[in-house]
């Protein structure tokens, strides 16, 4: 049966002070109201509808692949199903209605959610938590029997109903058509004067139509994000997560406290991450790689067997067998081919290192293309930019260059070739050739005595 999601995204948040949405604040590189949405997908709902309002423009084009309607004032979560309704009556069957604050949220959880109000044909599954500290939440109030009666907001709880610790996500369950319903018939007088979604709830039961509430599994998949320090403790759910997804299918951490790694990073077995690492958007890492201490690889590919110490990586490829670090800069654009080297304070942009070529130490290598077998000497780099424009250098196979080597481009550097150390290139140099470019040296004899010391 088709099953729909709508996600609450509205509100402004204002407990994050910040001027971004709330929904549009990152966990692990991921905006929260997309982690909402792709569990929801995952789930089996490809049908999704984004309820948008404070900060719009930031957030539609994080969901722009679900149907995005509009609530101008957020007047509550009752008022911001209403806002759907013209695109829910177009379809029918489940609806599962989600928070765009609560980003842990399982696939699984939600599928059970849905399998549960068909299978009992319910009007509505109300997905629920026993908190320790219940302040804040809705409470799910329940007959002698244990049937759900109602849900009560905190600010209109009695005292009685305060001391119930069974608290309503904020997540549900509904047939379409009944939720059309009810929603319609909202009210909003109550002690905060909004259209509470939860009174859909007592309004059903009063009409004889059977209500389930279910209790969460784990409670951090109903944790809602409200303030920055919420944000970090949800981070570190899911950090955890996330990472022991990774142990148990067979990588090494010294300390998964340590270590962030971004839901779509995918890492293969025999992987070692020693501590701060971070591991972000489309990396992945291949069989028996060594990634750490203090590494940052954010949409870069990195091979097999690999070394990346105490560096960053950017938007590059490793082949397999590839040395970097300690303390390297790998921006965008860089193919570290089999077997190569970006050794100690090395910055690499937009360049191919060929096979087994090397560039061990303290240099700059930008817009070049090196063939296989090279070896660049300590200090030696390309000035690619001339103040205007970025210019290429080319270097042939097993050249080797001097150390503190200017190549100044565009230059081509031929196959087989020697740099001397200290020389500024400026002209290309031919295959076989040695280029040497650097004032004589000249001795003064004497030099101590003549200044008198
Ligand atoms: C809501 C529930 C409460 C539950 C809690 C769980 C109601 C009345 N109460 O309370 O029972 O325990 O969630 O976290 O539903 N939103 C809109 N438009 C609005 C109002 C809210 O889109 O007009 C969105 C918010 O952006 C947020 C979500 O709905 O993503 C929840 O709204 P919020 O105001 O935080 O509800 P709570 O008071 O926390
Ligand atoms: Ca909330």
């Amino acid at each position: 049966m088709q099953s729909t999601a709508l996600i609450m995204a509205a509100g402004s948040g204002t407990r994050m002070k910040s001027s971004k949405p709330k929904v549009a604040f990152e966990m692990l590189g991921k905006p929260l109201v997309r982690w909402v949405v792709d569990a929801a997908k995952e789930a089996g709902c490809q049908d999704v509808i984004s309820i948008l309002g404070h900060g719009r423009d930031i957030v539609e084009p994080l969901v722009a692949d679900t149907t995005v309607v509009v609530q101008e004032q957020q007047l509550g979560t009752g008022h911001a199903v209403m806002m759907a309704a013209d695109e829910l009556s177009k379809r029918s069957g489940s609806v599962v209605v989600l928070s765009g604050d609560c980003p842990l949220i399982e696939p699984k959880t939600i599928e059970g959610l849905i399998s549960e109000r068909q299978s009992k044909g319910a009007a509505a599954v109300v997905l629920t938590q026993i908190a320790d500290d219940p302040f804040g939440y809705g409470r799910v109030i329940r007959s002698e029997n244990g049937d759900v009666v109602k849900i009560v907001e905190q600010k209109d709880c009695s005292p009685e109903e305060a001391a119930v610790n069974e608290c309503n996500s904020g997540m549900y369950c509904f047939d379409i058509s009944e939720l059309l319903e009810y929603v319609s018939k909202l009210g909003n007088d109550n002690a905060q004067g909004e259209y509470y979604l939860t009174d859909v709830i007592s309004m059903m039961v009063q009409d004889g139509k059977k209500v389930v509430a279910t209790v969460v599994a784990d409670n951090s998949e109903a944790m809602g994000i409200n303030t920055r320090v919420q944000l970090a403790q949800a981070t570190k759910q899911m950090q955890l997560r996330i990472n022991t997804r990774h142990m148990l299918a067979g990588v090494t951490m010294w300390d998964p406290q340590q270590v962030w790694i971004g839901p779509d990073v995918q890492i293969a077995q025999d992987v070692e991450i020693l501590p701060l690492s971070i591991l972000m958007g489309s990396t992945s890492v291949g069989e028996g790689s060594v990634i750490g201490p203090n590494t940052r690889i954010v949409d870069s590919k990195i091979g097999c067997n690999c070394k990346v110490d105490e560096s960053v990586v950017l938007e590059s490829v490793f082949d397999d067998g590839v040395n970097c670090g300690p303390r390297a800069y790998i921006r965008p654009g860089v193919h570290m081919c089999e077997g190569s080297k970006a050794g100690t304070h090395v910055e690499i942009k937009k360049s191919t290192i060929g096979k087994g070529s090397k560039v061990p130490h303290l240099s700059y290598i930008g817009d070049t293309t090196m063939g296989e077998g090279v070896n660049i000497g300590a200090g030696s780099i390309t000035c690619n930019y001339d103040g205007v424009n970025k210019n290429p250098t080319t270097i042939g196979d097993r050249t080797f260059v001097g150390s503190d080597t200017m190549m100044v481009a565009p230059v081509n550097i031929g196959d087989d070739v020697v740099i001397g150390a200290g020389s500024t290139i400026t002209k290309n140099v031919p295959d076989g050739a040695l280029g040497i470019a650097r004032a004589k040296q000249t001795n003064i004899e004497g030099y101590k005595k003549y200044k008198g010391r």
